[in-house]
């Protein structure tokens, strides 16, 4: 798809910080759903949970938007063609999940006849009370995040995989931004 080598400083950045975002944000929610917790306590954590997740959908589709215009570098030198297809694919899912996350949760909302106040600082209005909207909006999380939390498992251990026991330079790209070479 491109002749990039390695992932630019942006690209690099943009992808730790919505891949530490996006693992928070699974496990608590994850915690949201299923903790025991006092009712009062889930009102106001929800109301974090909710406003964190907007900031990563506006972050989140400025990040995706950057790989769409930069295009994703080649596969590392000697790698099998079906892997480079399967990484591909995950990335791709990986990227999706970045925005039908975070989108879900708000159409759940906003269709429940919920505003999202985002730390006081600006606020998404509630739209209007559609109940299946709000129902497709919240099985549409639910389902998701149980995908993403699989795809995103077997990224890592696909990425560990590469460093420790390929030793190619695919983990390595992505951390330090030197050129991939098939023994890193
Ligand atoms: C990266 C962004 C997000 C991630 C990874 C995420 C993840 C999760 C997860 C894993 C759950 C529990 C699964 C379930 O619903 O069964 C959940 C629940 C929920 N999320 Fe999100 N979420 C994100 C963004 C948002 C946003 C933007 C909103 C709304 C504006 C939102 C609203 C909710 C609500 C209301 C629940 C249900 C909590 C409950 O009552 O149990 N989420 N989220
Ligand atoms: C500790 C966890 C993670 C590790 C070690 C990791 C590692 C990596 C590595 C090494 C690459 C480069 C692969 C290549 O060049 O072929 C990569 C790419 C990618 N990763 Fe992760 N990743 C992690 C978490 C995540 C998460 C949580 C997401 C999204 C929810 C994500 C989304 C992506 C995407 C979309 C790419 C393709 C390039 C890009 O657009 O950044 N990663 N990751």
């Amino acid at each position: 798809m491109s002749d990039l080598a390695t992932y630019d400083r942006i690209s690099r950045f943009n992808h730790w910080l919505i891949a530490a975002a996006v693992i928070f944000m699974l496990f608590f929610g994850f915690y949201l759903a299923y903790g025991d917790l006092p009712r009062e306590a889930k009102g106001s954590l929800i109301g974090i949970h909710k406003a964190i997740g907007v900031l990563v959908l506006c972050y989140g589709l400025w990040r995706v938007a950057w790989r769409l215009v930069q295009g994703f570098p080649a596969g590392i030198p000697g790698m099998p063609k079906w892997q480079e297809r399967a990484s591909k694919a995950v990335h791709w899912a990986l990227l999706a999940g970045v925005v039908l996350m975070p989108l879900s949760g708000l159409v759940a909302s906003v269709f429940r006849g919920r505003p999202v106040d985002v730390f006081g600082w600006f606020a998404i209005p509630a739209l209007a009370e559609i109940p299946w909207l709000a129902g497709l909006g919240g099985a549409v999380h639910g389902w998701t995040a149980i995908a993403l939390s699989l795809l995103v498992a077997a990224h890592m251990a696909a990425a560990l995989r590469h460093h420790f026991i390929d030793h190619d330079g695919t983990l390595v790209r992505m951390v330090s931004g030197r050129h991939a070479t098939a023994k890193g």
